[in-house]
């Protein structure tokens, strides 16, 4: 059978839908990329803010247009969404024939062969506490990017956060799994991977904690990037930031979300850090690693955030000097014990907020940006430019975007780019041969 899967939310869900990708072509069936061509249709769903579900909602009832021309077509809700739809899924949604939760993705190859003689919607939202699908291999795209799922779960229940809900109790796959996934993307040829969870740094397998993984990852020979995505403050140590200044295959690039600057706001997303802590963190992340980049998530208009700790939080960002933040007006999700808060903040005011903010990261990102101007950076060369054919996009070890012409450059070398301008989030540069930053060859580097 022809399958098509999209997919919405976070790294996490891109993994997910890899997994299921090999887990689906495991048992013989085979990917589309046309959806009208295909028999079945999975969506692999995000719950993190109102917008995200109604996107899927609307997904959702195109899906049902087609259902009506093609009644044999299979379709299958996976992800965040899944207990939302398995609940509404009998009145509004008879259409829907598979709802599977972020741990049964097992039972998908299953329950497609029951499906075909069943008549009974297949429902499994059940969350394990020990799911990790570590003897699973997932299906890659290309790309230079290998998405790793370390951990899965959340325990930390921020207030705001459904995703301790939709995704269950943390739980971490053993290092050893984690380490051949890495030697295994190696000689699939990625040069980089990403190591995922919502909490990835609270990774703990027996004795080994993150920082510990991170050196066995480390040792994997020709892997020349490694990533992590999302880490808690509360989480970062020195030894972590130790590691990560001592590997030169570590990319010097922490994703820290801050979500507020007051500490009453702070303690109400339960948070775990204050203002201060956070302050000092930045302070030892740039003393430990001084190159290191920071980006952060930042939440305006939570419950009860007055106009004084909404500029708490400006200032916090004033002084840190973001490269890149990631910005969102607080969105109420039922379940969460934010959406009991009765000072709701009203969407005039988060949403003039949202623009304050984003207008000063702006010229904060421009400004970081403009300190690279004149400076000789090593990017991988990742894909063709979106506004120009002749030009090649890359990623810097800080994880900023830079533009070049392409020359005889080809996807996965290093290049040396002299950067020239920037406009806003992108660099843009021209490729310097064969200088080089640390006296190697690299340009090509990828036979
Ligand atoms: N585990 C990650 C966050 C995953 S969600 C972490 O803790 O860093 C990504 C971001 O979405 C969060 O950092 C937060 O800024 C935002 N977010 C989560 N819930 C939200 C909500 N209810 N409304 C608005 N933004 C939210
Ligand atoms: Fe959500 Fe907080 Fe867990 Fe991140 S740490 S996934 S924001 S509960
Ligand atoms: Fe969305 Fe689930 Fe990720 S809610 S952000 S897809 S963990």
């Amino acid at each position: 059978m022809r399958y098509f899967i999209e997919t919405y939310g976070c790294q996490m869900n891109v993994a997910d839908s890899e997994l299921v990708a090999g887990l689906l072509e495991g048992s013989g069936c085979r990917r589309t990329a046309r959806m009208d061509d295909a028999q079945i249709i999975l969506l692999n769903t995000c719950a993190i803010r109102e917008k995200a579900e109604e996107t899927i909602h609307n997904r959702l009832s195109q899906l049902a247009h087609l259902k009506e021309s093609n009644p044999a077509l299979l379709i299958g809700v996976l992800g965040c969404m899944a207990k939302n739809v398995a609940d509404s899924l009998l009145e509004s949604k008879p259409y829907v024939d598979m709802v599977l939760g972020p741990d049964s993705y097992r039972r998908l190859p299953l329950l497609i062969r029951q499906r075909k003689t069943e008549q009974e919607h297949l429902v499994n939202t059940r969350l394990s506490r020990f799911e990790v699908y570590d003897d699973l291999f997932p299906s890659r795209r290309e790309g230079v990017n290998a998405w790793i799922s370390i951990m899965r779960g959340c325990d930390k229940f921020c207030t705001f956060c459904v995703v301790p809900f939709t995704r269950g109790r943390e739980r971490s796959r053993p290092m050893a799994s984690i380490v051949v996934e890495a030697e295994e993307a190696v000689r699939q040829r990625f040069i980089e991977i990403t190591l995922l969870g919502q909490n990835v740094n609270s990774y703990r397998y027996d004795d080994a904690r993150f920082p510990d993984l991170l050196v066995s990852v480390a040792a994997v020979p020709g892997l020349r990037r490694i990533r992590y995505t999302s880490p808690h403050p509360s989480d970062v140590d020195d030894r972590l930031l130790g590691v990560m200044a001592a590997h030169d295959n570590i990319c010097k690039s922490i994703h820290l979300p801050l979500q507020a600057g007051a500490d009453r706001i702070l303690r109400r997303m339960n948070r775990s850090y204050t203002r201060a802590e956070y302050l000092r963190l930045v302070e030892r992340i740039r003393a430990v690693v001084p190159e290191c980049t920071i980006s952060t998530d930042i939440i305006v208009g939570f419950p009860g955030e007055t106009e004084t700790e909404f500029q708490e939080t400006l200032q916090v960002v004033e002084r840190v000097e973001f490269d890149m933040a990631f910005t969102f007006k607080y969105s109420i999700r039922p379940g969460t014990k934010a959406a009991e808060y009765e000072d709701q903040v009203p969407a005039a005011v988060k949403q003039e907020r949202l623009e304050r903010l984003i207008a000063v990261q702006k010229a904060i990102t421009l400004e970081r940006n403009r300190d690279c101007v004149g400076r000789v950076m090593e990017v991988l060369v990742e894909k063709e430019s979106k506004k120009s054919s002749s030009q090649w996009a890359g990623r810097t070890d800080g994880n900023k975007w830079v533009v070049f012409d392409k020359e005889s450059a080809r996807i996965k070398d290093f290049v040396c780019v002299q950067v020239d301008s920037t406009h806003g989030v992108a660099l843009k540069g021209h490729i310097v041969i064969p200088v080089n930053l640390s006296g190697q060859e690299v340009y090509h580097a990828v036979a």
